[in-house]
């Protein structure tokens, strides 16, 4: 069957002379091309660019900007993501012209407001996490981990603490936390969770002698759950000279109730791109800055933003410091957007983000406990996680229910993720999201139990209304086809 224009890829739409742009008169003396550009750097022949319409533009770029689900769009209870609706106001002030004009290079004068920006958004997340200094350098969660690490190291090494070199994980942490240890050169040594999803003293006892450099924890964990025995954990790390590193993945419940610092932590990241009003995903940029107690400042990258009372400036003389993580001050577009994010919500507009992202996810955990397995039964945080065993033993796998959800216009949780939760489902509603929507959620996931009992073709099958079928999903990371190679018909 014949593809409608609606249906053709930009390439297809082509048609020769067809433009999206008119130019104004030339007034300025038309040069020869020939005469400037080396003959060695000239095209041959023209660039097989698509010859398209500026509505042919429209409709295609809009088409596919619906084709993939955002939070703009539907619920997206992706766990872990904090895939939260970010205010758009942030977007304009971080686009402001003074702002996105200006260069990290310029002279120090000329750039106060934005040193200024830095230095308050620093004592923002200071005072949110009871650390003393802040680095705005890591792109990310995972390059956080790897700067927070990476001081850890440099501070033992400079205690001449040469025989640490252990980082302890638990079973259900994230696996950039592992993936960081070994990457900074260290060996992982894994701690089980007890039965009510936290630390377990008693394996954590066992492992815990002189060689161990630090722990890495994320509070709440990525079972949703706040460990009750954290103040124990960090007795027992410090006991032994470790230092503690907080994971600050899921800081979404515990902005103005509870501070990493006060838990025992060290060093801390943040995921700025989830907590504070960057979408998260989408490939970016984001931001992972790296807060420390005091007796690591020396340690942090440079330079860091000072201010004596009068001017901002930067400060590269940091005597242990482990150097340069990232150009410039990192993403500087993101930090913008945490400055107006937090000043627009206040101390106790933070606090309700927290409160609210609980109840979100307590209401649905608490409504689905029935219908789907709950492995660790007691008040999660801002998520959880279900198991689909029960389904799995009709033939129905965890896959297939979040291929399912995409029918119903609802992005798939995180699947398979914690490891330790066999057919894992790991639901983060967040706390922007409405009473209705939530319902509507608790009523799709019903409606599928229903089905996997009653009929589990249409869940095997799905999704059955997505612009594309089930992908191949290794495939698609290893071999990605990202360019237009023709259709081969005339
Ligand atoms: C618990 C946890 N830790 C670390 C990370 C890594 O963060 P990023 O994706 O920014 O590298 C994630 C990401 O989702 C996470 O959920």
């Amino acid at each position: 069957m014949k593809k409608t224009s609606t249906e053709k890829l930009i390439f297809e739409l082509s048609s020769r002379g067809r433009k999206a742009y008119s130019l104004p008169e030339m007034d300025v003396p038309e040069v020869d091309p020939g005469e400037i550009i080396p003959e060695k750097m000239r095209r041959k022949e023209p660039a097989p660019l698509p010859e398209v319409s500026e509505l042919d533009v429209i409709r295609h770029f809009t088409r596919i900007s619906q084709m993939n689900h955002s939070v703009d769009q539907g619920f997206y209870p992706l766990g872990s993501c904090t895939m939260k609706y970010n205010p758009k106001i942030n977007e304009d002030v971080s686009r402001l012209p003074g702002l996105t004009a200006l260069h990290p290079q310029q002279p120090e004068e000329t750039l106060q407001g934005a040193l200024r920006l830095l230095h308050e958004t620093e004592k923002f997340l200071c005072e949110i996490s009871g650390m003393e200094r802040f680095t705005f350098q890591p792109a990310a969660g995972a390059h956080g981990e790897f700067v927070g690490l990476s001081i850890i190291r440099a501070y033992h090494e400079h205690h001449g603490n040469h025989h640490k070199n252990k980082v302890i994980i638990p079973d259900s942490a994230h696996g950039t936390n592992p993936a960081t240890a070994a990457m900074c050169g260290y060996e992982t040594v894994e701690v089980k969770s007890d039965a009510r999803g936290g630390v377990d003293l008693e394996d954590l006892a066992k492992i815990v002698d002189n060689e161990v450099a630090g722990l890495m924890l994320t509070n709440p964990n990525t079972l949703g759950l706040f460990d009750e025995n954290i103040h124990r954990v960090a007795e027992m790390i410090h006991d032994v000279g470790g230092l503690l590193y907080y994971d600050g993945a899921n800081a979404n419940p515990i902005l103005g109730i509870s501070r990493p610092g006060d838990m025992g932590f060290d060093v801390v990241h943040f995921n700025l791109h989830k907590t504070f009003a960057t979408p998260h995903g989408g490939g970016g940029p984001g931001s992972g800055p790296v807060g420390v107690k005091e007796d690591l400042v020396s340690f942090l990258p440079v330079p860091l933003v000072d201010f004596d009372g009068e001017k901002y400036s930067l400060n590269h003389d940091l005597p242990n410091t482990i150097g340069r993580v990232h150009s410039a001050n990192g993403n500087f577009n993101v930090v913008i957007k945490t400055y107006a994010y937090i000043l627009s919500m206040g101390a106790e507009g933070l606090k309700q983000v927290s409160h609210d992202a609980v109840l979100n996810a307590n209401y649905l955990m608490e409504k689905l406990k029935g219908h789907y397995h709950l492995p660790y039964d007691r008040t999660c945080m801002h998520e959880f996680v279900l198991s689909g065993s029960k389904q799995k033993k009709l033939g129905v796998r965890t896959l297939d229910i979040a291929k399912r959800l995409i029918d119903f216009g609802v992005h798939p949780p995180t699947v398979y993720f914690p490891l330790i939760v066999d057919e894992a489902l790991m639901i983060e509603p967040t706390e922007t999201e409405s009473r209705e929507t939530l319902d509507y959620f608790i009523e799709t996931m019903i409606h599928i139990a229903r089905e996997v009992e009653e009929n589990p073709e249409i869940i095997q099958e799905a999704p059955h209304f997505a612009p594309v079928g089930r992908l191949d999903e290794a495939q698609a990371a290893r071999k990605p086809d990202l360019r237009w190679a023709g259709t081969g018909e005339e």
